[in-house]
């Protein structure tokens, strides 16, 4: 498995999620990990070994061990010194009980794994439950991959070993995922969180952090989370509580909301006659049958007129009570890239709204809130924070009813 260093570029292969890691990102995963020395170091899905370098670099001494599923992969010379390689699919159910890596307690473990989904299997059930996160297994729509190679790193490390992983967004900050994170901050320590960039890995989009984790410890009381830049360097740590961290442990949420101390605000599902809603039209199906929909490609970014003057021809019957934006209301994209900065104001027309839009309708005065609460620099902070998921970002219903308009005395009533 040694190679020179001149391999020529081989395709990756994107089914198997072969998006590596760039050096910076490595030694700052491993350099947030606390370990003076590790003996021994694992690396399951290393692709080419871009973390193992970075923990060659860290601890010369180390041992590493690395895993992955693709034979055709070659791990990096920086990496190679006294390294033992294995072909094999950390997925399948003998891999927990595979010999071949069980006479390794390791110190600390590095990885970056793929995101896909698997089917729910018992073997998943016992490795979780033998981990201390039991309760993480998700009670619907399968098993995500990503949440097996962090149960069999936790499985591999010894206790007080440490790890470092680059998970998905919805690790940190969904709804769905907030058990595991319960379960991660009462079984082990969590020691850190890093936000890291849009566009950290060449070749997707996906919104990622690093976590760090000491497998047994105690969470602090106080956990710090960070965000890095393009150049993989560290904001300041925002501290969050554990329950905190339970809730979301996204640096960008926190730092948004310890700077929303400012004038006193109320939500916007709280005005009376504000109407949030959805569109219901998947915008392909209705282009394929020759009908005009409004869709997030039609709604102006950062920079463009935001007035949308829509046809005034009348709406199809086929489109029956279809939600429409009509003169007067704001639309909202409810799932895109940067939805923050692409929103507008109808100011004559009607159109029917895609399911990736939301349109806000009610008094004029909420309405005129609204509109420059959207174009400050607060109200982009606050889509952006509350914007989820790991590649085309998705604005739940429920964030958008508590966007926060700040209260000017007199305008809004009740
Ligand atoms: C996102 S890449 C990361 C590679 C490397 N760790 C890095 O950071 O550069 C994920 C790696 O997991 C490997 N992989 C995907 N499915 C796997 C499986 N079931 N078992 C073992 N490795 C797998 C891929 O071949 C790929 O090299």
């Amino acid at each position: 498995m040694l190679n020179p260093s001149n391999t020529p570029t081989r395709t990756r292969s994107r089914a198997l999620e072969q998006y590596f890691t760039r050096p910076e990102i490595g030694d700052l995963l491993v350099g947030q990990m606390t370990l003076a020395e590790a003996g021994h170091v694992v690396e399951l899905g290393a692709g080419e070994g871009s973390l193992l370098a970075a923990a060659r670099r860290r601890w010369q001494a180390a041992r590493l061990t690395s895993v992955d599923i693709d034979h055709t992969l070659r791990v990096a010379d920086q990496a190679i010194g006294g390294h033992k390689h294995l072909v094999m699919n950390v997925l399948s159910p003998t891999f927990a009980r595979s010999r071949r890596l069980d006479l390794i307690e390791f110190d600390a473990a590095v990885c970056n794994p793929p995101y896909q989904v698997a089917e729910l299997a018992d073997p998943y059930r016992s490795l979780l439950k033998k981990v201390g996160l039991h309760a993480a297994l998700p009670r619907e729509g399968g098993m995500p991959v990503d949440l097996v190679f962090l149960a069999h790193n936790l499985r591999l490390l010894r206790h007080g070993g440490q790890m470092g992983i680059i998970v998905p967004d919805g690790t940190v900050t969904g709804e769905r995922s907030r058990p595991l994170r319960e379960a991660l901050l009462a079984s082990h320590a969590l020691h850190s969180v890093i936000e890291l960039p849009s566009r950290a890995f060449p070749g997707t989009d996906a919104k990622t952090f690093i976590l760090t984790l000491e497998k047994g410890g105690s969470s602090p009381d106080r956990i710090p989370l960070y965000s890095a830049d393009q150049y993989a360097s560290l904001s300041e740590p925002l501290y969050v509580s554990a329950d905190e961290a339970a809730c979301r442990m996204d640096h960008r949420f926190y730092a948004w909301q310890r700077s929303a101390g400012g004038p006193a605000v109320r939500a916007l599902g709280e005005f009376a006659g504000v109407e949030i809603i959805r569109g219901r039209w998947n915008a392909t199906e209705a282009r394929h049958a020759g009908l005009p929909i409004l869709h997030s490609t039609d709604i102006p970014g950062a920079g463009q007129n935001r007035d949308l003057l829509l046809s005034r021809a009348g709406i199809r019957r086929i489109y029956g009570d279809a939600p429409r934006a009509r003169a007067g209301d704001i639309v909202l994209t409810r799932v895109g890239r940067h939805l923050e900065e692409r929103f507008a104001r109808v100011g004559a027309g009607e159109s029917v709204i895609s399911d990736c839009l939301y349109v806000v309708r009610g008094p004029a005065a909420a309405m005129a809130q609204l509109w420059r609460s959207l174009n400050s620099a607060h109200g982009h902070a606050y889509l952006a924070a509350n914007a989820r998921g790991v590649c085309a970002r998705v604005l739940n219903r429920s964030s958008l009813i508590e966007f926060p308009l700040p209260i000017c005395t007199g305008s809004l009533r009740r």
